[in-house]
């Protein structure tokens, strides 16, 4: 049966078992992965490894294109098989299928497997017997000419396909060929809430005005949106919002698109992984050709490349952990020092967007945290590409404003009722020390010390 996955008759001497595939890679080498926020990672090679580390030294360099599932990373890192993890929470393991020219067709996610495809010296593929064979037309591989003369990326919209089918590799690379019953792990996105509606409903609003004065076109312009429960929740409550033939130009495809899909709101979307809930998943991938010509996936250098994100003039709407009293967006760093995810794609398109727009509650932990702080504990965007705040008590729109101007909206608009006091009285007295950007230094973080050390971001709760 497998056979028909591998068109190429010459590679059919290559299947083997996930153990002989994982025993080509040796201690000390650097291994690339195919995987991009859990979806289309290798599963069955990377389980192998781990068991080999109960009985032999072995250590590699992972790269990936974002995170992988079933637990994996952490399996892998509690067998100590880890010496170094790129980029997001490289001999290559793909799971795949392959042409008859031995090029290799990816499942739900391209990420980074192009490329580490392309500069591998040996090439290890994973076929999952869970993913249909039509899959393949999903995918538009592009890769960028050489440089230094490299050209322009001729992509002007976001259905347009410039790319290869699959991934161009020379069959002569593949090691070995794993054949696996492994599917991808479902994402654990929460349902909307109250909040979240609350942030959508903030949102639509200022995006119908920005139609009303003609900034936007009535069909808003290609969407970017970041990952997780609340860019989910927020891109579902334009189910319900008066904009139609919606685009997206993403990375990170969740459940929110198909359902802008089944209401008939969204004409395509160009992404590069698709990570859904379990029941998502299934309904998707069983009946995929409802969604395919709408659909592409492209290598995260395309999706995510500021030469394109810049031309489409995307609109980006991804997370804040926190952000500050003048803008500057936290979306990694619990506390300034625990990663929670990673930085993602968010950057590429915060400072590439026509519009970079970050959300979040107000509050987390139940009020013990503020999302909005007098300064940031650490920055992934800065003041400079951050344009649009929205929380669920309301919106700050930056664009064009001083510092202190910007303080005045991000007070007025986005910070919870409980810490609007606080806020302002930090405000005041930084301003009353005057600057451009007035601070009381001695003071900045002191709503994170004081979390740190009494479970509370304010001493007077
Ligand atoms: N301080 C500490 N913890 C905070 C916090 C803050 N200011 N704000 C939120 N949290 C906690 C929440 O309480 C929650 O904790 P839990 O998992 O223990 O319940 C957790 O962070 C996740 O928050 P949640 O409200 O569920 O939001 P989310 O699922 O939408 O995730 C990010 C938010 C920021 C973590 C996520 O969007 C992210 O990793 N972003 C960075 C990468 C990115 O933007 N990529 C986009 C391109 S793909």
């Amino acid at each position: 049966m497998y056979s028909e996955r591998i068109r190429l008759a010459s590679l059919h001497d290559k299947v083997m078992s996930a153990a002989e595939a994982a025993s080509l890679i040796k201690d000390g080498m650097t291994v690339g992965m195919s995987g991009f926020a859990c979806a289309g990672d290798a599963k069955a090679v990377p389980f192998a490894l781990v068991e080999r580390t109960g009985h032999e030294p072995l250590s590699i360099s992972l790269i990936t294109g974002a995170s992988i599932g079933n637990g994996l990373d952490k399996l892998m890192a509690e067998a100590g098989l880890l010496a170094r993890r790129m980029p997001f929470q490289a001999d290559p393991a793909l799971r795949k299928a392959i042409t008859e020219d031995g090029h290799i067709v990816p499942t739900a996610s391209v990420g980074n497997s192009a490329n580490l495809a392309l500069f591998a010296d040996q090439v290890i593929v994973e076929i999952s017997l869970r993913y249909g064979a039509n899959l393949e037309g999903l995918h538009d591989i592009y890769i960028p000419p050489e440089r230094p003369e490299r050209s322009p990326i001729p992509l002007v919209r976001p259905d347009q396909r410039i790319g290869a089918t699959a991934i161009p590799i020379d069959p002569a690379k593949i090691a070995a060929i794993v054949i696996s019953e492994y599917s991808d792990s479902p994402s654990n996105v929460l349902p909307p809430d109250g909040e979240t509606q609350a942030i959508a409903d903030h949102l639509i609003g200022f995006f119908a005005n920005e139609v009303e004065a003609g900034r936007l076109p009535r069909n808003l312009g290609p969407l970017q949106v970041g990952v997780g429960s609340i860019a989910n929740a927020v891109m579902a409550g334009l189910v319900d919002a008066p904009f139609e033939n919606l685009s997206m130009y993403s990375e990170v495809l969740q459940d929110s698109t198909f359902e802008l899909f089944d209401a008939g709101k969204l004409d395509f979307a160009s992404g590069s992984s698709i990570v859904l809930s379990a029941a998502r998943g299934a309904q998707v991938f069983g009946d995929f050709e409802r969604y395919k010509e709408r659909l592409v996936l492209r290598p995260q250098e395309i999706s995510n490349h500021p030469e394109v994100a810049r031309r489409l003039g995307i609109i980006g709407i991804n997370t804040a952990l926190e952000f500050d009293l003048y803008g500057n967006v936290n979306s990694t760093h619990v506390g300034g020092t625990r990663m929670m995810n990673g930085i993602g794609g968010s950057g590429d398109f915060a400072r590439n967007a026509q519009l970079a727009i970050f959300v979040t509650k107000s509050i987390a932990k139940d009020g013990a945290i503020s999302s909005v702080v007098p300064m940031v504990s650490h920055v992934d965007h800065t003041e400079h590409d951050v344009d649009i705040l929205v929380t669920e008590q309301g919106l700050a729109d930056l664009r064009g404003l001083a510092p202190r101007e910007r303080a005045r909206a991000i007070i007025d608009n986005c910070v919870h009722p409980e810490y609007r006091a606080a806020l302002e009285d930090y405000f005041a007295r930084a301003c009353e020390r005057g600057g451009q950007t007035p601070h009381v230094l001695e003071e900045a973080l002191s709503w994170h010390i004081n979390q740190e050390r009494r479970g509370h971001m304010l001493t007077t709760a």
